[in-house]
């Protein structure tokens, strides 16, 4: 296709499930994407660790080099696609001060060095996209960073680990305990060799920074979100939320908090969810954030959050917007962290609770145990008691009324140390009510 404008040159680094299909659809696409861009998407090149080894599709040869340095400087735009801190920043950086601009599907740099960033990118004129870093091929930032730029958000909920997601549908569909639900997830691809990332919710962690920072307009560094992964979560524990009409899910919750400080609390744990919340619908290794805003009201984005092509799709629609303002000319997007809330500790959200404790069958243990939440402020809703033979534990499951992170903290303690307490099984927060 003939254009006005020069060929706008594209250099990728890394050639992953990912990279390795953003280079197929650039080339196999090039003249469709050239008239949606207005100009030629040339793929300079592509810089990877090793040219010798093995792709996910089939690339052209002479694409590839082991010399990223020299690929970044003379590009216009830079995708960056092999994950990790280092070199990935430094690599970001150097496009950045060569005039290029970024393209990143990379969240652990975002959430961790996001703002210095977005500071060189903003004061060299230049632009730093990452819709790929959360969601995959959900549009997820764009939607937070343009189109509800208007409105204001009080609250983000998200399933934005897949593997997580997958192990825990595993778990309660087939009553699976978590190592035979993370077996299978490993034996399918879901879940890696060293599952930490996912299983500790460190990656659903920053996905939480990055969604709660442009939600807020405010600076959310990584290490204050409120970090509790599934390991611990048992095939008991999926039973009981079943059986009292919940779901488990890991969800990053980032929320504006009011009481005492104003801030916010930016956290991912285990947490039950009713299941006709359309979070409860997400089934597989899907992810879903769900967005409340005061003029918007709820709404859902839903899709694959991982994957190659997927997170493709994402990188190729940042690419469009990059290759475009290349052209246009003009600032592009930015972020902006005027607000400046304070990101405060969990204790000072509000939520729901879901207790489970074996306690003596014997009278006098539920007054016991009702004094113990009385006292410390938190009010029940409902209480199970299952039926236990004479001499043997009885099961309690409470469920309590919206009350502070705090209070049910020392509730807990208390619990744990009254006579007629056997063992507090299972803590569990409660959301979407
Ligand atoms: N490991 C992530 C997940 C995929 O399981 O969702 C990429 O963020």
């Amino acid at each position: 296709m003939q254009s006005a404008y020069r060929p706008i040159r594209v250099a990728l680094l890394g050639a992953g499930s990912v990279g390795s299909q953003v280079a197929r659809l650039l080339l196999e696409n090039k003249d469709e994407l050239a008239r949606r861009v207005g100009a030629e998407l040339e793929l300079s090149g592509i810089a990877v660790r090793n040219v010798g080894a093995k792709r996910d599709a089939d690339l052209p040869s002479e694409l590839f080099t082991e010399d990223a340095e020299s690929l970044i400087i003379g590009s216009d735009i830079v995708i960056e696609l092999i994950g990790g801190i280092e070199p990935a920043k430094t690599w970001i950086m150097l496009a950045l001060q060569s005039g290029a601009d970024v393209v990143t599907a990379n969240k652990a740099l975002i959430a961790a060095h996001g703002s210095e960033l977005l500071g060189l990118a903003e004061q060299l004129g230049a632009q730093l996209y990452y819709e790929a870093a959360v969601g995959g091929a959900i549009p997820i930032i764009r939607p937070l960073r343009e189109s509800l730029a208007g409105d204001r958000i009080n609250r983000v909920m998200g399933i934005v680990n897949g593997t997580t997601n997958y192990i825990l549908d595993q778990m309660e569909s087939t009553g699976a305990d978590f190592a035979d639900a993370l077996k299978e997830a490993q034996d399918l691809g879901y879940a890696e060799a060293d599952p930490t990332a996912d299983v500790e919710a460190y990656d659903a962690a920053s996905k939480a920074a990055i969604l709660a920072s442009l939600a807020f307009h405010s600076e959310v560094p990584v290490e204050q979100v409120y970090r509790e992964g599934i390991t611990s979560v048992s095939a008991m524990q999926i039973e009981t939320a079943r059986d009292a009409g919940y779901s488990v899910k890991l969800l990053a919750i980032c929320e504006r908090v009011n009481e005492g400080e104003s801030g916010l609390v930016v956290r991912v744990h285990p947490t039950l969810i009713p299941l006709e919340h359309p979070l409860a619908a997400v089934r597989g290794a899907y992810n879903a954030v769900f967005v409340e805003a005061e003029s918007a009201g709820q709404l859902m984005f839903y899709g694959a959050g991982a994957g190659g092509p997927e997170t493709a799709s994402a990188v190729l629609g940042d690419l469009v917007s990059a290759a475009k303002r290349h052209i246009a000319g003009g600032p592009g997007l930015s972020d902006s962290t005027h607000a400046n809330l304070s990101v405060l500790p969990i204790q000072n959200v509000r939520t729901r609770f879901q207790i489970t404790l074996e306690v003596q069958d014997k009278p006098g243990v539920l007054a016991s145990v009702a004094n113990e939440f009385g006292s410390h402020g938190v009010s029940v809703e409902t209480v199970t008691q299952s039926a236990a033979g004479a001499g043997v534990a009885a099961q309690l499951t409470i469920m309590t009324h919206s009350a502070l992170e705090r209070d049910l903290e020392s509730l807990v303690e208390s619990l744990t140390k009254n006579d007629f307490v056997v063992q507090v099984d299972s803590v569990i927060r409660v959301e979407g009510i």
